[in-house]
């Protein structure tokens, strides 16, 4: 058997392997939404900003390449754990007893699988527009992609708002238990330190869905337009 296999044939180096993927994905999660706050400063800032990676090709796709490997390694290897504990428990519970376990623990299976629909949603939205393309030609007075142009078209309508909405409930549910858990599988336990470890998740959830909630509802409200 090849090492690689050895090593991922161990449940614990699989799962400290998927959290440190899961880091990186949370530290893009969080990079994203500061990038895209951008858009309260007007057009001008949030279409400079995406274009400085743009004008980079290389740059830019290897940090689309890294972000997919990245995510392909917490999905397989999430996914592959709980097939294995799901067949180590050959006979099913004849009764599900969660006294001590949060909706976010217990449902980071499902939420995972929706996040991931949400983000092949979104990209088909606001990377590729095959979805929803604004009417112009996307692209602004200087000629660089109308990042602010697809944001405002994309919440201006109340259909995309509840599918934003509901993709950040997932996202919070999901962020909320995966950044607390991470201390566990990383064996980081202080008595002291419990309480912050506990608290972590939900607020870093928090944090990204309250900043990414603000920019689709001040579209909504009108608060930012063409
Ligand atoms: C309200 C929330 C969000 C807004 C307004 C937003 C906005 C955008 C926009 C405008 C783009 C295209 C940028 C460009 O064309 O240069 C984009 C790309 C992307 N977004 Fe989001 N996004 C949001 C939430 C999320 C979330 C929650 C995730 C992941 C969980 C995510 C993952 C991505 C990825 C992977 C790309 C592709 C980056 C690339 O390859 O250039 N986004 N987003």
């Amino acid at each position: 058997m090849s090492r690689v296999k050895v090593f991922f044939n161990s449940s614990v180096n699989s799962k400290i392997v998927a959290s440190l993927a899961g880091l990186g994905l949370v530290g893009f999660v969080i990079f994203h939404m500061l990038g895209n706050l951008q858009v309260f400063e007007g057009s001008d800032a949030i279409n400079g900003y995406a274009s400085i990676l743009r004008d980079m090709p290389i740059l830019l796709w290897t940090a689309r390449v890294g972000l997919l490997a990245v995510a392909g390694v917490h999905v397989g290897l999430t996914l592959r754990l709980a097939l294995r504990n799901r067949q180590a428990r050959s006979v099913a519970y004849a009764a599900r007893r969660y006294r001590f376990a949060s909706v976010a623990s217990r449902t980071m299976a499902l939420t995972g699988s929706l996040l991931l629909m949400f983000i092949i949603f979104h990209l088909l939205h606001l990377t590729a527009g095959v979805i929803d393309p604004p009417a112009l030609d996307g692209l602004d007075a200087q000629g660089r992609i109308d990042v602010y142009g697809k944001i405002v078209h994309a919440f201006s309508n109340p259909l995309y708002v509840g599918i934003y909405v509901a993709g950040q409930l997932v996202l919070g549910l999901h962020l909320s238990h995966a950044v607390s858990s991470v201390f566990q599988t990383w064996g980081i336990e202080h008595a002291a330190l419990d309480h912050l470890f506990k608290l972590a998740g939900p607020g870093v959830a928090l944090f990204v869905v309250l900043g990414n909630l603000a920019i689709i509802f001040a579209v909504f409200l009108g608060l930012l337009r063409t």
